[in-house]
C-alpha cells in the first residue's frame, strides 16, 4: 500500500497542503508550532477516522471556519483508491472514490496506517485508559470492523450510565445489561485476537530492543470477570459472564453512577522480567515496551495481509536515546515501509532517510519542498 498524494484544506493550521509523499521516507521539518504534528494527524485521520488528539472533531478544523477536509489517493493491490474526509459542523462525511461511504468498512479498503508520537511512549506509566486506546488502535488496524462495534459498545454503555445517574430501577437497567454484555463481548473477543497475534511477537522485538535483562509480557485480561477461561471462552459464554458481573453490581453502580465492569474498565498489562513495567519500569524501558508494540504490530499487519502499513512518526528521534533512535531508524529503513517523519532536528532522522527521501519544510501551516538538508 502506497499513499500517492495528500491535500488538506482547512484542516488545524494548515490553510491548504498538497503534496506528493516519497514511496519511503518522508520528512517534515519545522520549527515548534509549525504544523508537523497537524500534518500526521490529518494523515492519520483520513486513514483511520479516528482522530489522533481531539476530543472533539470541530477542533480539527481551522479557528473560525466552518468545514475542513483530508483527501488523499493510495495505490492499494495495483489498483488506486480516493479516499475522502469532510468534516463540517463537527459531523464528518467519508468518501471513497467520490462516493458518500454508509459503512466504516466499504470505507477503508485496506488502508492501514502505524503511527508512533510522544504521547505513545509515556503509556505504559500512565493510565489505563491510555492503555486501553493503545491496545483499541492495533486492534481496529487489523480488524476495521472493530471501530463500529466499539462505538455500538460505548452507545450502549452511555445509555446504561445516564440511567444509573437518573437512579432507574433495577428491572429498568436490567434491559440494558444483555445489550452491552453483547455489545462488551464483540469487544473481548477481538482484543483477545489481537493480543493471541500480537503478543509474542512484541516480546520477541523486545527481545532485540530492550538491551536488558528479563523479558517483557503483554497480556490482556478482563478484569471482573469471575469463573471464566477468558482465553478458551466463546463469544456467548463471555457476554453472560459480563451480564451477571454487570447484574451482580448493580447496586454498586447505581450508588456511583456509572457502569464498572466491562472492557471500558480492563488494562493491558505490561510485564518486565515478570513485574508490572507501570510500577517498576525505567523510562529507557517503558519507551521500548512501546518500541516493541509498534514493531510488532507492523509485522504482524504484513503477515496477515501481505501489506506492510503507512507508518507515522511524529518526533519520536527526540524522545529516545541515541541507541534505541538508531535501532528504529535502521529498522524503517530496512522494512521497505512508506513512512512519514517529523522532526525538528533534521540530523536525528537521517538514518531513515535513505534515496528518494522527500523533505518538507513546514512552517506557519504551509507546507513545502525543499532541499535535502
Ligand atoms: N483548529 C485549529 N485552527 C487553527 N490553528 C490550530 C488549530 N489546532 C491547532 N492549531 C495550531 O497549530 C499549531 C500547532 O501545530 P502542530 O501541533 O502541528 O505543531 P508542530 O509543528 O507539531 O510543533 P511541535 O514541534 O511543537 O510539536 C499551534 O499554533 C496551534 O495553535
Ligand atoms: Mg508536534
Amino acid at each position: 500500500m502506497k499513499l500517492l498524494s495528500l491535500e488538506c484544506v482547512r484542516f488545524r493550521n494548515l490553510a491548504r497542503v498538497q503534496l506528493e509523499p516519497s514511496p519511503r521516507a518522508t520528512v517534515a521539518v519545522g520549527h515548534n508550532g509549525a504544523g508537523k504534528t497537524n500534518l500526521l494527524e490529518a494523515l492519520y485521520y483520513l486513514a483511520t477516522l479516528k482522530p489522533l488528539r481531539a476530543t472533539k472533531l470541530a477542533e480539527l478544523v481551522t479557528h473560525q471556519q466552518e468545514s475542513g477536509s483530508v483527501a488523499g489517493r493510495f495505490l492499494l493491490a495495483g489498483a488506486e483508491r480516493e479516499l475522502k474526509v469532510e468534516i463540517s459542523n463537527g459531523t464528518r462525511g467519508a468518501y471513497a472514490d467520490g462516493k458518500r461511504t454508509a459503512k466504516f468498512e466499504d470505507y477503508f479498503g485496506g488502508v492501514s496506517v502505524v503511527a508512533f508520537t510522544p504521547d505513545d511512549l509515556v503509556v505504559v506509566k500512565g493510565s489505563p485508559e491510555g492503555r486501553r486506546n493503545f491496545l483499541d488502535r492495533a486492534v481496529f488496524n487489523r480488524y476495521p470492523a472493530y471501530l463500529a462495534e466499539s462505538r455500538a459498545y460505548t452507545k450502549a454503555l452511555k445509555s446504561r450510565n445516564r440511567l444509573l445517574k437518573e437512579q432507574a430501577s433495577v428491572g429498568h437497567l436490567e434491559a440494558w445489561n444483555e445489550t452491552l454484555a453483547r455489545a462488551g463481548a464483540r469487544l473481548y473477543v477481538r482484543r483477545r485476537a489481537l493480543m493471541t497475534e500480537l503478543g509474542a511477537r512484541a516480546s520477541s522485538a523486545f527481545g532485540r530492543i530492550g538491551r536488558t535483562e528479563g523479558s517483557a509480557s503483554y497480556r490482556y485480561e478482563p478484569s471482573r470477570l469471575e469463573a471464566l477461561d477468558f482465553a478458551a471462552a466463546t463469544e456467548e459464554q463471555l457476554a453472560g459472564a459480563l451480564q451477571t458481573a454487570l447484574e451482580q453490581r448493580v447496586h454498586r453502580d447505581l450508588e456511583r453512577g456509572f457502569t464498572s465492569a466491562g472492557p471500558h474498565a480492563d488494562d493491558l498489562e505490561l510485564t518486565l522480567g515478570g513485574e508490572s513495567a507501570r510500577a517498576f519500569a525505567s523510562q529507557g524501558q517503558s519507551r521500548a515496551l512501546v518500541l516493541a508494540w509498534k514493531v510488532a504490530e507492523i509485522e504482524n499487519l504484513r503477515d496477515a495481509s501481505g501489506v506492510l502499513p503507512l507508518l507515522l512518526l511524529d518526533d519520536v528521534s527526540s524522545e529516545l536515546d541515541p541507541d534505541r533512535n538508531t535501532f528504529l531508524m535502521t529498522y524503517l529503513h530496512d522494512s521497505g515501509a512508506q513512512t512519514l517523519l517529523t522532526t525538528t532536528d533534521p540530523s536525528l532522522v537521517r538514518r531513515a532517510a535513505g534515496e528518494g527521501t522527500v523533505w518538507l519544510h513546514v512552517e506557519g501551516g504551509t507546507v513545502t519542498k525543499m532541499p535535502p538538508p
